[in-house]
């Protein structure tokens, strides 16, 4: 049997490193796999495929930055003439980027049945391109792979069940098997001279919060303003944003340690170690709670909302910055930590259901 992957952003990688070493372990499954290059720098792409042993892919697609139209549609294109090459019996797609929409669509119109890891998870904001293309994806996918119970009753609220399967979340499988690994191999806390609860670790990327400056502003006012060292490693989008609307003034703050985006060991031994971290990232605020530390998003809403059930994660945006401020001198940490994520074996029950498929 043959899989198509389509992956072509960083938590793309991450998401897809624990499956395909599966598909290629001596596998009845063979993997073709696809980056649509998406991400493209090296410390968002090839970092991964070398750190998490993913194998080069089949096919690269370069695709590159572009408008959401654009750059999907290029996709497509591309896509489609692959699947038409390799006649793959199923296409399988993570998450919920324009990678993920544009495998699934092309793989739908020439009938081949699709696979999506991380289906279900809702934000009930359309004007999200995310949302628009995981609502899309999922209503075009056979196996429906879905990382919470929450994400099972979303989709049935939209009136899919069949197919659907609840197996965990495979960023926990991940953040298992390479949370010590990290800890042995990084020594990105004495690199930036941080120590273990004493800073916070920050990430920015949402367009919402990139692409208004006001929103923008209030953000990085406010981790100026925090009474710790503040680690923030830039995602490249943020960096053009506060280039392009002049804030880099408010990178100067003594507390800020910006830095370059980090390799996935170094972000799980930052992540673990810091006091509070501060993020709009979906992947993020998971590994918080994964690593049982608490968590401010920086957003109006999110899909992960058992994990602001558990007391775990408390949702913080706003144009003035002083309700952040606020969100973390209210952190309480809770004394329970239930189980979200599954069991860690997600990517094994997901390769146990695309083997029993018989073309
Ligand atoms: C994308 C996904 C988002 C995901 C995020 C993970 C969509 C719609 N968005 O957002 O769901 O959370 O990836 O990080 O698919 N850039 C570079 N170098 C790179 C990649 C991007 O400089 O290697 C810059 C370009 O200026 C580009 C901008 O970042 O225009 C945004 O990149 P893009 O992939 O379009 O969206 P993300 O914000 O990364
Ligand atoms: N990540 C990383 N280096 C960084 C920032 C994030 O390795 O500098 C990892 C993080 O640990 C998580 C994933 O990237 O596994 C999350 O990706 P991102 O925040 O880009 O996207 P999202 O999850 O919001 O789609």
């Amino acid at each position: 049997m043959k899989v198509l992957t389509v992956v072509g952003a960083r938590p793309q990688f991450i998401k897809a490193c624990m499956l395909s070493r599966l598909f290629n372990n001596g596998s009845e499954i063979e993997e073709i796999l696809v980056h649509t290059g998406q991400h493209y720098d090296s410390n968002m792409s090839d970092v991964f495929f070398k750190q998490l042993q993913i194998p080069k892919p089949n096919y690269h697609l370069g695709v590159g930055s572009d408008s959401h139209g654009r750059q999907t549609g290029k996709m497509l294109i591309e896509i489609e003439n692959i699947i038409l090459a390799e006649n793959p019996d199923i296409v399988l797609v993570y998450g919920d980027t324009n990678s993920t929409l544009a495998g699934s669509l092309a793989a739908s119109k020439l009938h081949v049945p699709i696979a999506h890891v991380e289906a279900g998870l809702r934000s009930f904001n359309k004007k999200m391109p995310e949302e628009v293309n995981r609502l899309l994806t999922d209503h075009l996918s056979t196996w429906l792979f879905c990382p919470t119970a929450d994400a099972i009753k979303n989709l049935k609220c939209e009136g899919i069940e069949k197919g659907v399967y609840l197996t965990g979340d495979i960023m926990y499988d991940a953040t298992l098997h390479y949370r010590n690994i990290a800890l042995k191999h990084s020594d990105i806390l004495s690199q930036l001279k941080v120590s273990p609860r004493d800073y916070y670790l920050a990430t920015i990327h949402r367009a919402e919060n990139t692409d208004n400056p006001n929103k923008l502003k209030a953000l990085l006012t406010a981790l100026g303003e925090l009474d710790k060292s503040v680690v923030l490693p830039l995602h490249p989008r943020t960096k053009n944003k506060i280039e392009f609307y002049n804030l880099q003034k408010l990178l100067s703050s003594s507390n800020i340690r910006v830095v370059e985006p980090l390799d996935y060991f170094d972000m799980l031994a930052l992540e673990s170690a810091a006091e509070i971290i501060l993020t709009d990232s979906g992947g993020v605020q998971k590994e918080a709670y994964m690593l049982e530390v608490p968590c401010i998003t920086l957003r109006d809403e999110t899909e992960w909302t058992e994990t602001v059930q558990a007391g775990w994660n408390t949702l913080a945006n706003s144009l003035d910055y002083k309700t952040i401020l606020k969100a973390v001198s209210d952190i309480k940490v809770p004394n329970n930590h239930p189980l979200l994520f599954g069991d860690g074996a997600t990517a094994n029950k997901i390769y146990n259901i695309l083997l029993a498929y018989k073309p």
